[in-house]
């Protein structure tokens, strides 16, 4: 099958498919002897001879998943600039080069998805087709249901109107409320605008759900690689992704599931909203 030759580098470890393209423009990349400058390039992994700067790539390493729990005060990139602590710092024994599926502000914690796998992780975060992902979000002073209602339905942010959520009370508030928030969009510090919007700062915000994928009881600060049934559903989400972009019939009979399951998941929330989801003391 022909990919393109900077997805065939990227995927070998030896760069970011930007940094890819850059060595394919700087004519470092010569694929059966000849060099290569055009990005378009196709080539067939198996039978083509790709080499840069005169030297084989290494063979594509399998796909890869890893769930991170990060902890609070901690770039959520493999590097910074400003030499602070990194989540790759948290992976010690992954030797596959993964990348983050997006951000956790430096002041946010827990899940975060890391895969080698480029093309998989821009599906994922394709700004139209966002994945649903939860919060767990303790912010200040008691939340009125109009204000729930309010982030339901949206509230207008500087960069635009948001779209809908899901909202639910968790625990008992006292002085300051523990909320549940799902959002199907991926705005930057989306759930702190969010809450600003309605006068209720976020004072603390844990992702617990990507997708498919919980967080559960994965230590703060570790990593595990996920099993095989969540690597086929992020497979299987990336896959839908995929159709919505290529528009056919099939894409659109997806679309409509995925507005059913939305729908659904609003009206559980709904009618789970007055209950607390628990009693017990809500701590993260
Ligand atoms: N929304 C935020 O405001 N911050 C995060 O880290 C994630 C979502």
């Amino acid at each position: 099958m022909e990919v393109r030759l900077q997805k065939v580098i990227a995927d070998s470890g030896l760069a970011s498919r930007r940094k890819a393209e850059e060595l394919i423009v700087q004519g470092r990349v010569t694929v059966n002897g000849q060099v290569v400058c055009e990005l378009g390039t196709k080539v067939n992994p198996e039978k083509d001879h790709v080499k840069v700067d005169g030297r084989h790539l290494k063979p594509a390493a399998p796909q890869t998943f890893v769930m991170l729990n990060k902890p609070k005060n901690v770039v959520s990139t493999m590097s910074d600039p400003g030499g602070r602590g990194t989540i790759a710092d948290l992976l010690p024994g992954v030797h596959v080069r993964v990348f983050p599926v997006g951000r956790l502000d430096f002041d946010s914690e827990g899940l975060m998805l890391l895969t080698n796998d480029g093309e998989l992780a821009q599906l994922l975060l394709h700004p139209r087709h966002h994945v649903p992902k939860t919060y767990l979000i303790k912010v200040k002073g008691m939340l009125a249901p109009e204000h729930i209602d309010a982030l339901e339905k949206g509230v207008m942010l500087d960069d635009g109107r948001t779209g809908p959520a899901i909202v639910k009370k968790v625990g008992k508030a006292t002085e300051n409320s523990w909320l549940e928030v799902t959002i199907f969009e991926g705005r930057k510090h989306q759930v702190k605008r969010m809450l600003d919007a309605v006068n209720h700062p976020v004072l603390k915000l844990k992702r617990v759900k990507f997708g498919p994928l919980a967080l559960g009881d994965l230590p703060t600060g570790h990593y595990r690689y996920l099993t095989d049934r969540e690597a086929n559903a992020v497979r299987e989400l990336a896959r839908e992704r995929q159709d919505v972009q290529a528009g056919g019939g099939q894409a659109r009979a997806r679309q409509a599931r995925l507005k059913r399951v939305r729908a659904k998941w609003a009206r559980n929330a709904r009618s789970s909203r007055q209950k607390t989801v628990s009693s017990k003391r809500v701590s993260i």
